[in-house]
């Protein structure tokens, strides 16, 4: 069985989503092109481009899909882009959007993707931060919680693709047979 703990409750998440996309707005004086690292930020997205929306930010949305951790609690290190390119306009500064950053492979391996396919101004947001965990260095400007090296679940992040609904963000406490 997984012991999963609370760590950050539906209200806190509601409210420190509102705070984020207020500072997306002050910082970001038109609309945007926001693009979510899948699957992990489905969830934070559909929040944060609502938030967005009140905040005086509309947003057009595109995903990519990376490769994950697979069924284990272990980064690999290489990420490659798993389907389709995203469709982006020129004329919108973008957002791009994650669960965690933890290695910061992931991550920084999407911005220099969107780079070097020609985007010029990009943004990167994240629910979480474990900067402990860093491997590869990566400027993140919006940053949601920044925590210590937990395993985490719930609110769209999953472990071996289960907890993804759970509404409220977990660790995971131990693993028991
Ligand atoms: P990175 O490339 O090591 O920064 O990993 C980022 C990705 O790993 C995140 O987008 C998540 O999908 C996954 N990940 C990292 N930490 C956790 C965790 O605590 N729980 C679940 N997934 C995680
Ligand atoms: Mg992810």
């Amino acid at each position: 069985m997984t012991d999963i703990k609370m760590l950050f409750s539906e209200q806190e998440i509601a409210a420190r989503v509102t705070e984020l996309a207020d500072e997306i707005a002050r910082a970001v004086p038109s609309d945007l092109d926001v693009i979510g690292v899948l699957k992990g930020s489905f969830v934070f997205l559909a929040d944060l481009i609502r938030a967005l929306d009140k905040a005086g930010r509309s947003s057009q949305v595109e995903f990519l899909r990376l490769s994950s951790y697979g069924n284990r609690q272990k980064a690999t290190g290489d990420v490659v882009l798993i389907g389709g390119y995203p469709t982006i306009g020129d004329d919108r500064p973008v957002l791009l959007v994650d669960d965690i950053v933890d290695t910061g492979n992931s991550l920084a391996y999407a911005k220099n993707l969107l780079h070097a396919n020609g985007t010029e101004t990009i943004l990167t947001c994240t629910l979480l931060d474990k900067p402990s965990r860093r491997e590869t260095e990566i400027n993140v400007d919006f940053i949601g919680f920044t925590i210590a090296d937990l395993f985490v679940v719930g609110y769209g992040i999953d472990y071996a693709e289960n907890y993804r609904s759970l509404p409220y963000l977990g660790k995971v406490e131990k693993e028991q047979d």
